[in-house]
C-alpha cells in the first residue's frame, strides 16, 4: 500500500433517514484503490445502509457518493447499471439460489449482464470456481455446499464480471471462527494478487485485525462515524465507546463501560 493511493469511492456527507429515524449523518470518507475499508459497529448502526446507500440502491435523503468523477446521487438509472458493472457485491443475505448447481449460480451475472458466449461463460465460471477454492465442484447444488463453500460460491458470483470493488455485508457471519478465518485469508489474497478495492461490513474482531486496512466505526443511536482509522489505532482509541467495542466490553451511554454481565 503506498501513500499516494487514488480515491475509488468518496462519501460526502451523507444522511440517511428511514421515516423519523435518522440512521446516518454527517458520513464522510473515502475507499481508496486497491485498499479493503472496514464498515464495523455494533447490530443496528447502519452498517448495511451505509452499503446500500453506496451502491446507491436506495437515494439518501443528502450527500454525494462519488464513483471516480460521477456522483452517483446525480446518476440516471442506466448509468448506475453501468457504474454497477465495476461492482461486484456480496449482500448479508446474500445466500445461493437453492434450485441453480453451484455453477448457474456464479454464471448468473454474466448471463444476465452479458452477450458472451455459453462457452465463455463455462469458462469464466471454471475459473472463479479455481480462484475461491471450489474448483470442479460446478455442478454441485447449493445443498450440498457447506456454509463456508456457500459464502466462496457467493464470492465467486460476485466475481465472475471482473469486478474493480468488492462489497460484503458480514461474510463471515455464521460460520465458525476456522471457516472464517480462511475466509479473510481469500479475502486477502484476492485484494493482493487481483488489487481489487474491497468494502466489507463485520462485526467480527478477529476479521476487522486480520483484513482491514482502514476502518470506520458506525455507532449505534449515532448517525455519525465514531471513529476512523486502521483496526489498532481504534482498539486504543480515546473514545470509550469504541475501545469498549474492541475490548469486548458492554457500553452504555449514560454508564459508560459496564462490568460483569
Ligand atoms: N428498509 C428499512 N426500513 C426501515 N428501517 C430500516 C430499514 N433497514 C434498516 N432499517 C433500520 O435502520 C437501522 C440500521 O439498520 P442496518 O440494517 O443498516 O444495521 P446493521 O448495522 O447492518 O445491523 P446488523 O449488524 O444487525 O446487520 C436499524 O434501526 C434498522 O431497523
Ligand atoms: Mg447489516
Amino acid at each position: 500500500m503506498s501513500g499516494e493511493q487514488k480515491i475509488a469511492i468518496r462519501v460526502r456527507d451523507l444522511e440517511v433517514s428511514y421515516d423519523d429515524n435518522r440512521v446516518l449523518q454527517n458520513i464522510n470518507f473515502d475507499v481508496h484503490e486497491g485498499e479493503i475499508l472496514v464498515i464495523l459497529g455494533e447490530s443496528g448502526c447502519g452498517k448495511s445502509t451505509l452499503l446500500r446507500h453506496m451502491l446507491m440502491l436506495r437515494s439518501p435523503q443528502g450527500g454525494s457518493v462519488h464513483y471516480g468523477d460521477i456522483d452517483l446521487c446525480q446518476a440516471s438509472e442506466n448509468e448506475l447499471d453501468e457504474i454497477r458493472r465495476d461492482f461486484g457485491v456480496l449482500f448479508q443475505s446474500g445466500a445461493l439460489f437453492k434450485s441453480l448447481t453451484l455453477g448457474d449460480n456464479v454464471a448468473m451475472p454474466a448471463v444476465e449482464f452479458t452477450n458472451l458466449s455459453k462457452d465463455t461463460i463455462e469458462e469464466l465460471v471454471h475459473l472463479k470456481l479455481e480462484m475461491v477454492g471450489l474448483g470442479g465442484m460446478q455442478e454441485l447444488m447449493p445443498s450440498q455446499l457447506s456454509g463456508g463453500m456457500q459464502k466462496r460460491g457467493g464470492l465467486a458470483r460476485a466475481m465472475v464480471l471482473d469486478p474493480k470493488v468488492l462489497f460484503f455485508d458480514e461474510p463471515s457471519a455464521g460460520l465458525d471462527p476456522v471457516t472464517s478465518a480462511s475466509l479473510d485469508h481469500l479475502i486477502i489474497t484476492l485484494n493482493e494478487t487481483l488489487g481489487i478495492t474491497m468494502v466489507v461490513v463485520t462485526h467480527e474482531l478477529e476479521s476487522i485485525h486480520a483484513i482491514a486496512h482502514h476502518a470506520i466505526m458506525l455507532g449505534k443511536n449515532h448517525p455519525g462515524i465514531l471513529a476512523e482509522g486502521t483496526p489498532n489505532e481504534l482498539q486504543n482509541s480515546d473514545i470509550p465507546r469504541v475501545r469498549a467495542f474492541f475490548n469486548r466490553e458492554r457500553y452504555d451511554e449514560n454508564h459508560g463501560v459496564l462490568s460483569g454481565n
